[in-house]
């Protein structure tokens, strides 16, 4: 069986079998039950982002589907999490999202009409899948937690609502269709590949996000507390991580209690690197100690119920106290962020923050005598001491931690900020434990500082200051908890 196209899951090996006088039992004694939802906030900016979709593609219809269920392995499933853009036209929570969804806008006379394609509840009138409720380890509502019924679903998003099973009689005829494809392999079958109209589309979506609206705002700001306050709770127990073998995964576990706690967990599997694992970017194994005489790096976010997340960095001295070397890299790199943050305005082009950042760290390692490495008469002034930066010095943020992925260059990285754009700024220097071009006290070091900014009418708000960020501030902040 295909794993992701949303079939029910067969019986496992272990499941006994259920004896027909027991199905029988199970048809009746179930009391109707009404989960009064409230309407989904964010649901008129969801509406007018179709209506901007809309406008784009006149005539034609519009499939855009939230995506299914991934095996973990075997008869496991990933925990699911629909699809930035179907968040983005829908406003739904990914604690009440129903895997399989497929939102449809079906061209009309004048504009269109939006459809979500959705699994109400199990039934249990004895019907032809009345037996899902509890035998279904997929779908069942006794293995996965009551849905919404249609109308529930209806109420909560403000959207007309129809059952998933309608949905391969509602992609017949001869309307043009455009699928975000490769989500869900039922619809992609249902609607013949246009791969160019596709990407169209694919740009669009993307695109339509690198603006948010104020309650977009609103979800990131909640979000950016809640890394805040798990990066106040890692702090808080970094004592406890230097005496355990493996204190890097403990630190994890602190920040992705608080991101289950607060929201619906984490915009990116977190980075809890101490001494030189600071130096792997994505250094998500977390399997090393936390020594007290280390730096900590911790890039982290939660994601929010709405899926917008944070993403913040901050790098810790462990034992409350930079020695002068470390403290020498992390005045830099505060430099250079302080340096990017200021080069945020609207209407400033996207590079600028990255190039005012790699400005200072460029004279700061020519003040060490550190040699470019990259030739400077060939190489871009950013990225001349390349080798120790390795890469840009923040991105878009929003319902992913890298958003908008799919927007064109001259949209996003050959752009201009915008009011409504939200971003990370988070230059780093990097010098690898085996790297002999640098002097040995440095070797083994990594620092990155992240912060999460907005773009305003006249500048940038910090979303995350209430994080110590300044090197003083770190050290009081660190070692005000031992
Ligand atoms: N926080 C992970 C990244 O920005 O790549
Ligand atoms: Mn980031």
């Amino acid at each position: 069986m295909d794993r992701q196209d949303g079939a029910p899951r067969g019986r496992s090996s272990h499941d006994r079998e259920v004896p027909a006088a027991v199905a029988a039992s199970f048809q009746e004694g179930w009391e109707n039950t009404d989960l009064k939802l409230p309407r989904s906030s964010g649901t008129e900016g969801a509406a007018s982002r179709r209506a901007a979709l809309s406008e784009r593609f006149p005539g034609e219809r519009i499939v855009v589907p939230s995506g299914g269920l991934k095996t973990r392995s075997n008869d496991f499933d990933y925990p699911f999490r629909p699809h930035s853009a179907f968040l983005h036209l829908t406003a739904d929570r990914a604690t009440q999202a129903v895997p399989d969804s497929v939102l449809v806008l079906e061209p009309t006379g004048h504009g269109h009409t939006a459809v979500l394609f959705t699994r109400g509840r199990s039934p249990r009138d004895g019907g032809p899948n009345g037996a899902e409720f509890y035998s279904d380890r997929r779908h069942g509502e006794f293995w996965t937690g009551r849905r919404r019924t249609l109308a529930e679903t209806a109420d909560a998003l403000g959207l007309e609502v129809a059952p998933r099973d309608r949905l391969e009689q509602a992609l017949a005829g001869g309307v043009p269709t455009r699928v975000l494809r490769g989500e869900d392999a039922r619809v992609d079958a249902l609607v013949p590949e246009k791969p160019s109209a596709e990407a169209e589309l694919a740009t669009f979506l993307s695109e339509s996000r690198l603006v948010k609206d104020e309650w977009e705002i609103a979800q990131l700001r909640a979000a950016v507390g809640f890394t805040v306050a798990g990066f106040h709770d890692v702090a808080a127990d970094l004592p406890r991580a230097t005496e355990l073998a493996r204190g890097e995964r403990w630190i994890e576990g602190t920040f992705n209690r608080r991101a289950r706690l607060e929201g619906y967990g984490l915009g990116f599997d977190t980075i809890a690197a101490a001494g030189a694992h600071a130096c792997v970017l994505h250094w998500m194994r977390n399997d090393g100690p936390v020594r007290p005489g280390d730096l900590l790096l911790l890039d982290a976010g939660v994601e929010a119920d709405s899926c917008y997340t944070g993403d913040v960095t901050r790098t810790l001295p462990v034992g409350g106290r930079f020695t002068d070397v470390q403290r020498r890299v992390y005045d830099l790199v505060f430099a250079a962020q302080s340096a990017g943050i200021a080069a945020l305005r609207p209407g400033a082009p996207f590079g600028d923050f990255h190039e005012a950042a790699m400005r200072v760290i460029a004279e700061g390692l020519d003040a060490w005598g550190l040699r470019p490495t990259s030739d400077p008469a060939t190489t871009p002034a950013p990225d001349r001491y390349r080798r120790y930066t390795l890469c840009g010095s923040g991105h878009m943020l929003g319902l992913d931690c890298h958003d908008c992925a799919s927007a064109r260059t001259e949209a996003y990285l050959g752009g201009a900020l915008e009011p409504g754009h939200v971003l990370t700024v988070e230059p780093g220097l990097y010098f690898q434990p085996d790297d002999l071009t640098v002097p040995e006290e440095l070797r083994g070091i990594g620092i990155r500082i992240e912060d999460d900014f907005v773009i305003t009418t006249d500048g940038a708000e910090c979303l995350s200051s209430a994080l110590p960020r300044q090197p003083d501030a770190v050290e009081a902040w660190t070692s005000s908890l031992r």
